[in-house]
């Protein structure tokens, strides 16, 4: 199989699932529909190349090529899910690129020394339960199975119950070091979220770090009352505390030359003519140091306070170097391409920061744009990342 025409292939199938008439953006959350059909999509990926289909205790899909148990793999892949109204190339061009690099190096007749393996890790983006990387935080033990299980939806569905609408079994959600023993090293290609490529002209970087990032919970209560009848002097209006907190969020990012967001904010009752009760707010803060992201999000906890309210932390991922043994590696194989770091979060951290050898690559993005329908690749540059790809699990498997 050509990896080229497989990859328009993939592509186009993948393109009408979970995306949304209205807007064009993908919602492909967590244990939804959508994501049953993009794992039923990634196994028949898997058959299609008689590659062994697992599903760890994680709820992470693997695809192996060779005994998986035989010697640690070269594991490839990204994930499938979205982030609400999110682009087609954030997670998928792995996966994507992944299966198509495996077509390469089969049409090669390539044979492997260990064995190769395909994720598609879930809940990558936490865009349903909060928790980013959810699926492989969980292979790692970093995040707990039972507060997995009791994070809980827009709706109040909690993870164990949207996943045993979707057929799957909650009691089974574990940390998997059996898995993760299985994981020699870990390539995550990934579609570039910033414009660093397309100001240096070239298709494909090889990562080197990804920033620190969190996500915090914050809660302003105020009183229900009135808009018309309750005067300006008596009111309790927790949206001023909000709107003031993402000002202050603005300009402590400027003073700490970190990125601070507040992009969620839930007010309720969240009626016209009543002031709120609660403001439910939450803050994405990053840096390239992560004592001043802390400071940052420090100063705005203190602020959360004297408002009588809270900021309370979700996640957090520290700073993570990719491992300079395997960077070195890829850089000599892709001599032209850059070395970028990123501020945006991925498997590939979470993996890193659990001692496993993890490199990344990045595909040119025109515009830098991501976490939107505008997110683009040119369909060049996402051949010249399956040629890359092919080459990197060709070295490594080798
Ligand atoms: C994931 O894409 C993140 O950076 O939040
Ligand atoms: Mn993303
Ligand atoms: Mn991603």
């Amino acid at each position: 199989m050509d990896g080229t025409a497989g990859f328009d292939r993939m592509w186009s199938e993948l393109t009408p699932v979970g995306r949304s008439a209205a807007t064009g953006g993908y919602r492909r959350y967590a244990w939804t529909d959508a994501d049953r059909q993009l794992r039923e999509w990634f196994g028949a990926e898997a058959a299609r190349r008689g590659l062994q289909l697992t599903q760890d205790r994680a709820g992470n899909q693997w695809a192996w090529w060779g005994d998986p148990d035989s010697s640690p793999a070269v594991v490839v892949g990204s994930h499938l899910d979205s982030v609400p109204d999110g682009g087609a190339f954030d997670g998928p061009l792995g996966v994507v690129s992944a299966f198509a690099a495996l077509d390469v190096l089969i049409q090669q007749r390539y044979s492997p020394n260990r064995p190769i393996a395909v994720v598609n890790f879930g809940d990558e983006e936490g865009a349903r339960f909060g928790i980013a990387c959810a699926g492989s935080r969980l292979l790692t033990g970093a995040l707990a199975a039972d507060r997995a299980r009791a994070l809980t939806d827009a709706d109040g569905i909690s993870m164990a119950e949207a996943m045993r609408r979707a057929g799957s079994d909650p009691d089974r959600l574990a940390a998997d070091p059996e898995t993760l023993a299985r994981i020699g090293c870990f390539v995550e290609l990934h579609v570039e979220q910033g414009r660093g490529l397309a100001e240096l002209d070239q298709p494909i970087a090889v990562g080197s770090a990804i920033w620190p990032h969190g996500r915090w919970r914050v809660r302003l209560p105020g009183q229900a009352n009135h808009a018309g009848t309750t005067r300006l002097e008596d009111r309790n209006d927790p949206m001023l505390a909000y709107a003031r907190l993402v000002l202050a969020a603005r300009t402590a990012a400027e003073r700490h030359q970190s990125v601070a967001t507040v992009g969620k904010v839930l007010v309720e009752p969240n009626g016209v003519n009543a002031i709120p009760s609660q403001v439910t707010a939450w803050l994405d803060a990053r840096g390239p140091v992560p004592d001043r992201v802390r400071r940052l999000v420090a100063e705005l906890a203190e602020q959360a306070e004297a408002a009588g309210g809270s900021l309370v932390q979700e996640s957090w991922t520290e700073q993570t170097a990719f491992d300079a043994g395997l960077a070195d590696r890829l850089r000599r194989l892709l001599p032209e391409a850059p070395v970028l770091a990123t501020g945006a979060g991925h498997d590939a951290g979470i993996l890193a920061n659990a001692g496993i050898p993890t490199g990344m690559l990045f595909v040119r993005n025109p515009t830098g744009i991501s976490h939107s329908p505008a997110e683009h690749a040119e369909l060049a540059d996402c051949h010249a990342g399956v040629r890359a790809l092919g080459r990197v699990i060709a070295e490594l498997a080798g």
